[in-house]
């Protein structure tokens, strides 16, 4: 990509700022690949991350999480884990528009990416969650992802001696659908996505984005108005909003309404994280956007007009030149070079 090219010449300046930050780093770093407590040691641009009291995290708990979020042994058929949809060589998301679940069944949603969620206030596309031990306990039991029942689950893990005595460890009893929330919830938590050409260039490295970067970041919080929705560390207002995806569809989804039980909330989704953008397509709740230039056309046109429409989407009238520029600040800006490539363990037997 050009931006590679362009930062070979000038490489230094942005590696030399990330050398004098390289404390920090390294402790976002160890806690990424679970050696380390997470408490405190996280990317730069992104504040610590809050746990909540009854599940404190530690190696052996974050550990234990790792290893269930890769074991397909959660599902029915032994074949779908967390990561066949939230995987980490695709952003923690998934290629395809609907993830496949077991027995190659297919949900109306686009599997959102899993990385920063430790400070999303609402799990979900529609909210429905509010905590990660809450949601983690969902697709095991949805049909059309992990299906098994609870009960059915414990007893699978209980069979393991590996997970057996790591529970014991971690909980001080067998395995419980609790102790699996809340250690997958813990793993979670480490999957964080920052320190990226954007976090430097706000704590001052004027260098660590390219020129076209930088003007699509001007655009973004000026004319294109996306930080409007895409704002704080994750690049989310943690909230719900109709940005007019699907709704010339015969079959609408609701989105939060089915929640709120609000009329006016209908058609609108929880803001997604930019964090890591570039590796997650397809793009929104249906999948429905291939690239992120068909994204940013979609927002320039003012979105699919509707009642519900949010009033921050109207049409923005960018020139070509501009459009291109937002879209080199969401790929090049907002991907980190220490992204969290976690790679599946080795699992208990
Ligand atoms: C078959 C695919 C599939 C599997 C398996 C799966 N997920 Fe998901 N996940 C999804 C989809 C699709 C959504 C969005 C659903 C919605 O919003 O209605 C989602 C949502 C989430 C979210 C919310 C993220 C956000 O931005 O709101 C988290 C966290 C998550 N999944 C974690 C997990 C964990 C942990 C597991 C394993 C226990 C798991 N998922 C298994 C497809 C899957
Ligand atoms: C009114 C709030 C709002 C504004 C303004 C807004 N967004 Fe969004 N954005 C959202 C919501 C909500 C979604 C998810 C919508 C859905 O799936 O139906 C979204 C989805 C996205 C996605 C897809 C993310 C994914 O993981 O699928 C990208 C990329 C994006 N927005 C970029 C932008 C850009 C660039 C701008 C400015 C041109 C912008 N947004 C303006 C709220 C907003």
């Amino acid at each position: 990509m050009s931006h590679l090219l362009r930062s070979a010449a000038d490489a230094c300046r942005p590696w030399l700022a990330l050398a004098g930050f390289g404390g920090a780093l390294l402790g976002g770093a160890i806690l990424v690949h679970g050696q380390g407590p997470s408490v405190g040691s996280t990317p730069r641009g992104l504040p610590p991350v809050v746990h909540p009291k009854d599940n404190p995290p530690t190696d052996a708990k974050i550990s234990l999480g790792k290893q269930l979020y890769f074991d397909p042994r959660l599902s029915r058929d032994n074949t779908i884990s967390c990561a066949s949809c939230h995987d980490p060589e695709k952003g923690y998301s998934n290629a395809d528009q609907f993830a496949t679940g077991v027995g190659g069944k297919k949900g109306g949603r686009n599997s959102p990416t899993v990385i920063n969620s430790a400070y999303f206030t609402f799990q979900f596309w529609d909210g429905r969650a509010k905590t990660l031990e809450e949601q983690a306990l969902g697709p095991i039991q949805n049909p059309v992802e992990m299906n098994m029942t609870l009960p059915e689950v414990v007893e699978k893990l209980n069979a393991i001696p590996g997970y057996k005595s790591q529970f014991k460890e971690v909980f001080g009893s067998d395995v419980t659908s609790d102790g699996i929330a809340k250690a997958i919830a813990a793993f979670e938590r480490t999957v964080l996505s920052g320190d990226a050409p954007y976090d430097r260039f706000l704590a001052g490295d004027k260098g660590a984005m390219s020129e076209a970067a930088q003007r699509g970041w001007a655009l973004f919080k000026g004319k294109a108005n996306c930080l409007a929705c895409h704002s704080g560390p994750s690049l989310t207002d943690n909230a719900f909003h109709n940005i007019g995806v699907g709704m010339d569809r015969k079959a609408i989804d609701d989105g939060r309404k089915a929640i709120s039980k609000l009329g006016g909330d209908l058609g609108s989704f929880k803001t997604p994280t930019l964090r890591e953008i570039a590796r997650t397509a397809p793009y929104m709740h249906d999948g429905s956007m291939k690239t992120l230039e068909e994204v940013v056309e979609h927002y320039n046109k003012g979105g699919v007009v509707n009642d519900t429409l949010d009033e921050e989407i109207f049409p923005l009238k960018l020139t070509a030149e501009e459009k291109a520029d937002l879209v080199t600040f969401m790929k090049e800006g907002l991907a980190s070079p220490s992204y969290p490539a976690i790679k599946a363990p080795e699992l208990p037997k």
